[in-house]
């Protein structure tokens, strides 16, 4: 048994989560929009095609704010394709994901699927293929209200009243070789930030994402941050960030000490926004947009197996199937992000559907949750409010050398955990036990807080770390209660299962 002590105080507060840090992202990929969110013959579709069994999935899942098209996907594309008369839209070769792309869906569809859903839309504009004129007429499109040719358009296309976008990225990946004309970060930054001011001028409420590195690990970060913030500073609210995590090497004990890079990515970015201000004597504070998160690295991007000698529509791709160990590391992220609650203003789970999701359908059947639904599910309906600090005492312990080919990770504690202070006093603890053979007896002390008692303990585990959630089985990993979990005075003890994601929501006697 392995013994952990916590120490947390209701005053001692890391920042307050913002809405926007529950996201998702929606990619024209593989089976993500097409069979995925939109499959207009399914028998829970609506009259506008949209599945109404992945919209309630969505919904519990909970989701707040959802980023689209892409991805790289939005390197290639031009918006007008995908908006207008459904059978005069044209077909065309995505160079993204080596897919053809049937605009079937587009803006609009967009647009309204979020409004079914309960989301915030979250557009990407081309600073690949296009730049900021393109860019600045997409705005135009969707939140001008009427009386120019733009907005005229949306308005003929039916959508009297302007879809208000508020969230906006400045491309997607720019300083990846992969993306479709990859930027250098001098070329880059000048053009988001002309593409910044053309959009802001006609829309000033807008708040607008820089592309920050695609991963920690490219070897152009950091100086990619230095010289595109240089260029963006005055004209962005938020810079990104990207991490897939990844089990390549198949060490467990490895994957899952490496949410903990995204911790060090994230101060590491935090740091060069700060220097960014310093060098302007600049008192405002660049926020992160961690618009691309989850595990992945099963399935992948090569043209070779992708294209297969066609260009299929929607073809069945990146389907990753996660695992309960799978479910573990992704936890171990959703602690990340809320522990940088301050500074990490935005995040989006890529993706939701199909595509490296938690939700997963068949084609004209049925749609169920995948392991790493669960995790997210449960950040977002208990971690809002107040995060705060932890004071954590664990055992440690070492990673086989060296994570990634630049960042190795020593003394790793065995417990990873966040705590959220709620309305009306109440507190959440999600609880990632690393360890894989041994039980923790963990210890919170819960300073300034009133006499607090469970209401909700729940634990998401399985004897077999390879155990996946499938059509047939859907329900093979799911959280179930966890009993071991009292209060004594203000102290919560509870002891967690070995390989364990654990949530206790406590609310005041
Ligand atoms: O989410 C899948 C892909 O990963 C996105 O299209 C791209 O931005 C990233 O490389």
């Amino acid at each position: 048994m392995r013994h952990a002590k916590v120490l947390i105080d209701r005053d001692f507060v890391i920042g307050h989560t913002d809405p926007r840090l529950f996201g998702g992202f929606i990619e024209h990929l593989g089976r993500c929009v097409y069979g995925g969110i939109y499959e207009p013959d399914h028998p829970t579709a609506d009259e506008r095609g949209f599945r109404g069994d992945v919209l309630a999935l969505i919904k519990e899942l909970g989701p707040t704010v959802v980023r689209y098209p892409g991805g790289n996907f939005v390197s290639g594309y031009n918006w007008e394709d995908g908006v207008g008369p459904a059978e005069s839209r044209p077909s065309r070769l995505d160079l993204a994901w080596f897919s053809t792309e049937p605009n079937h869906f587009g803006t609009n569809e967009f647009i309204d699927w979020c409004r079914a859903a309960g989301l915030e839309p979250m557009l990407a504009v081309n600073l690949g293929t296009r730049g900021g004129d393109a860019a600045r007429n997409l705005v135009e499109y969707c939140n001008h209200p009427r009386g120019t040719a733009w907005s005229d358009l949306r308005r003929a296309h039916g959508w009297e009243q302007p879809h208000d976008v508020k969230l906006w990225c400045l491309g997607n990946e720019m300083d990846g070789p992969w993306q479709m004309e990859h930027k250098t970060a001098e070329v880059y930054g000048a053009i988001a930030r002309e593409a910044a001011k053309m959009m802001r001028s006609v829309d000033p409420t807008i708040k607008l994402v820089a592309c920050g590195s695609s991963a920690h690990n490219m070897p152009t970060f950091a100086r990619w941050e230095d010289t595109v913030l240089e260029h963006t500073f005055d004209h962005v609210d938020y810079i990104s960030l990207h991490t897939y995590l990844n089990n390549y090497r198949r060490d467990t004990a490895s994957f899952l000490a490496s949410p903990d890079l995204m911790d060090r990515f994230i101060e590491d970015v935090v740091a060069l926004a700060d220097a960014a201000a310093a060098k302007r004597r600049s008192d405002k504070r660049m926020m992160l947009s961690f618009d691309e998160w989850n595990v992945w690295y099963r399935t992948g991007r090569r043209r070779t197996d992708l294209l297969k000698g066609e260009w299929p529509v929607a073809p069945a791709i990146l389907e990753e199937v996660y695992t309960m160990e799978d479910a573990l590391a992704f936890g171990g992220a959703c602690i990340s992000l809320l522990n940088h609650a301050d500074r990490v203003k935005v995040a989006c789970l890529a993706q939701l559907v199909n595509v490296i999701a938690p939700i997963m359908t068949q084609k004209g059947g049925s749609a169920w949750r995948q392991t790493i639904f669960f995790p997210f599910a449960h950040m977002g309906r208990l971690g809002r409010g107040r995060v705060l600090r932890t004071q954590v005492e664990s055992e440690t312990y070492e990673t086989s050398g060296i994570l990634d080919k630049f960042f190795a990770l020593h003394n790793v504690p065995y417990l990873k955990m966040a705590a959220v202070a709620g309305d009306a006093g109440s507190l959440s603890l999600f609880i990632l036990n690393r360890d894989l053979q041994q039980e923790m007896e963990v210890s919170v002390e819960a300073r300034s807080f009133d006499r607090l008692s469970v209401r909700e303990a729940l634990e998401l585990r399985h004897h077999d770390l390879e155990a996946t959630n499938a059509e047939d089985a859907p329900e093979r990993v799911k959280p179930r209660p966890l009993h071991a979990v009292g209060m004594d005075a203000r102290r919560l003890l509870a002891t967690l299962k070995p390989a364990s994601w654990n949530v206790v929501h406590l609310a005041p006697s």
